[in-house]
């Protein structure tokens, strides 16, 4: 029997009872764009760029779990190495003497994730404001608000693509109240917000600067390049030349890291993605220049304390805003995506969710182990090193599969099995240590209100099978893991 087909009675019994627990929650993929004859079997390699482990990872995990030695040569490269067991994972994420999250060696990247040191802890105890008791106080009205909106809407519409009506605008919203974004103009933000994840975030590659690009290419960058000559000049004005130098150079530097760049963006597209970057940081600094002028007492004045106070540069403070966009937007609306079709192809799940909201945190927990909505992220070795008696020389790339690492044997028993009342510990979905994820109790909590939203108006939820089939992330990113279009039909109580 399917799953989203299970009769009345049967949904009833199993919710009366205890917690459902799903056997192999992955075994049928086929309402998924390019999974439509089953999850692949057979697997004798893994390619972190493949489009196939994209869709579907679990079995590549399985396999790479299987291996020996367990450090695992990524083919072709030489030099880029995938860590998927627990223990691995957690190591490489601790060790900053070892790894570091810059994967470029001869230059610093002011990126949050990519920052060590004091450096680090400066900015991080300055975003750290926005996240604690009283920051996320302040947030918990808006998430409410839209939250509630958003689910109105999607049950006005009844048949619709979750991602466009639910799960991308409660996250942006969310975003923009953080960052003092005009909450009218969430269409903008989510634009600038794909900009950013696609041109900045393909993290991963050899530390090797892009071959050589045909003319039609470098003609297609300099038109583009030409086109942003004015927002640069007003960046300028906003920024001083010494922080506009800055951001341009950052800027290339990510443009130009390719090698091992995931296929996805041909180098115009990027270009293109700057664009809207740069337009994003001008709007980042109007809000930082009005917010400095007139200090209130919103969430975004949290953060520019930090550079009243002198913490800060305005360089600084811009690249921590845009930080945010890329860290807090799409994961948490791929977590919800990721959620709720869990609960289409379930119902039982849904009903037993429905019959006591209490349940919903700990139902989110385990979504967010099994399905991880980052799936890795990356380091590069400082010095020459060995994990798990394999040797790693010193400016190695190392892919930490978090997905993997929540899905070890060794860790969690029975790890392919769905139970909402497993409350797993210490899941690598927010990594670990130094650089452990500032936005973690603000992404649960806007998991825990959106489906409360959702099981109080909502009586069921399928999957649209009528519908062009649901897509996972088409791009890369920094590996996230959700959907870019989940049809469904929604059924009020
Ligand atoms: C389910 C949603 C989320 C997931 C799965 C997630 C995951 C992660 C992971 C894995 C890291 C560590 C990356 C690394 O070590 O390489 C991280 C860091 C970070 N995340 Fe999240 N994140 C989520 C939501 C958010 C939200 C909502 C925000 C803020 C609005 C946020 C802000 C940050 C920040 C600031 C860091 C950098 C911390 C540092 O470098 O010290 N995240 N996140």
């Amino acid at each position: 029997m399917q799953p989203d087909v299970m009769n009345a009675d049967a949904v009833a019994a199993v919710s009366a009872a205890s917690a459902p627990i799903v056997r192999d929650p992955f075994s049928d993929c086929t309402w998924i764009k390019g999974l439509e004859n089953g999850v692949p079997t057979g697997v004798d390699r893994f390619d972190p760029l493949d489009p196939a482990p994209r869709r579907c990872p679990w079995p590549w995990y399985e396999w790479l779990h299987r291996q020996t030695p367990r450090v695992y040569a990524i083919p072709g490269e030489g030099n880029a190495w995938a860590v998927s067991h627990y223990e691995d994972v957690q190591r490489v994420l601790r060790d900053t003497d070892t790894f570091t999250g810059n994967i470029f060696h001869d230059e610093p990247v002011p990126l949050m994730v990519a920052l060590e040191g004091q450096a680090h802890r400066r900015m991080r105890d300055v975003v750290q404001a926005v996240f604690t008791p009283k920051g996320i106080r302040k947030l918990e009205p808006v998430i409410r608000e839209v939250a509630s909106q958003r689910t109105a809407a999607l049950l006005d519409a009844g048949r619709c693509d979750l991602v466009q009506m639910w799960s991308n605008p409660i996250p942006l919203t969310v975003i923009a109240e953080v960052i003092g974004y005009p909450r009218d103009h969430i269409d903008l933000l989510y634009q600038r917000g794909r900009a950013a994840n696609r041109t900045f975030l393909p993290l991963g590659g050899t530390d090797t600067v892009r071959p050589r690009l045909p003319w039609r290419e470098r003609l297609a960058i300099l038109r583009y390049r030409m086109g942003q000559v004015p927002l640069l000049i007003r960046l300028i004005r906003k920024l001083g030349w010494r922080g506009t130098i800055d951001t341009v150079r950052m800027a290339n530097r990510m443009f130009r890291r390719p090698a091992w760049a995931p296929p996805m963006l041909a180098s115009a597209e990027r270009a293109q993605g700057l664009g809207a970057v740069l337009a994003f940081l001008n709007e980042i600094m109007d809000i930082v220049h009005a917010h400095m002028a007139k200090p209130g007492d919103e969430v975004v004045d949290l953060l520019i304390e930090g550079h009243r106070d002198g913490r800060l540069s305005r360089h600084e403070m811009m690249i921590t805003m845009l930080f945010l966009l890329i860290a807090g937007y799409e994961t948490t609306a791929a977590t919800l995506a990721n959620a709720v079709a869990l609960l289409a192809r379930h119902p039982e799940l849904y009903a037993w969710l429905r019959q006591d909201v209490e349940r919903i945190p700990g139902f989110v927990e385990e979504v967010l182990r099994i399905e991880a909505s980052i799936q890795r992220t990356v380091r590069r070795a400082k010095v020459d090193t060995e994990i798990a008696g394999v040797r790693i020389p010193k400016n190695s790339l190392v892919v930490v599969l978090l997905g993997a690492a929540n899905v070890d044997a060794a860790r969690f028993e029975n790890p392919f099995t769905f139970d909402p009342e497993r409350h797993p510990k210490q899941t690598m979905t927010f990594g670990h240590g130094a650089h452990y994820c500032l936005g973690a109790p603000l992404a649960r909590l806007e998991a825990k209100i959106a489906l409360e939203a959702l099981v109080a108006t909502c009586e069921r939820i399928e999957i649209d099978r009528d519908a062009p089939p649901a897509l996972r992330v088409t791009d890369w990113g920094a590996g996230f893991f959700g959907f870019d279009r989940l049809p469904v039909i929604v059924h009020a109580r």
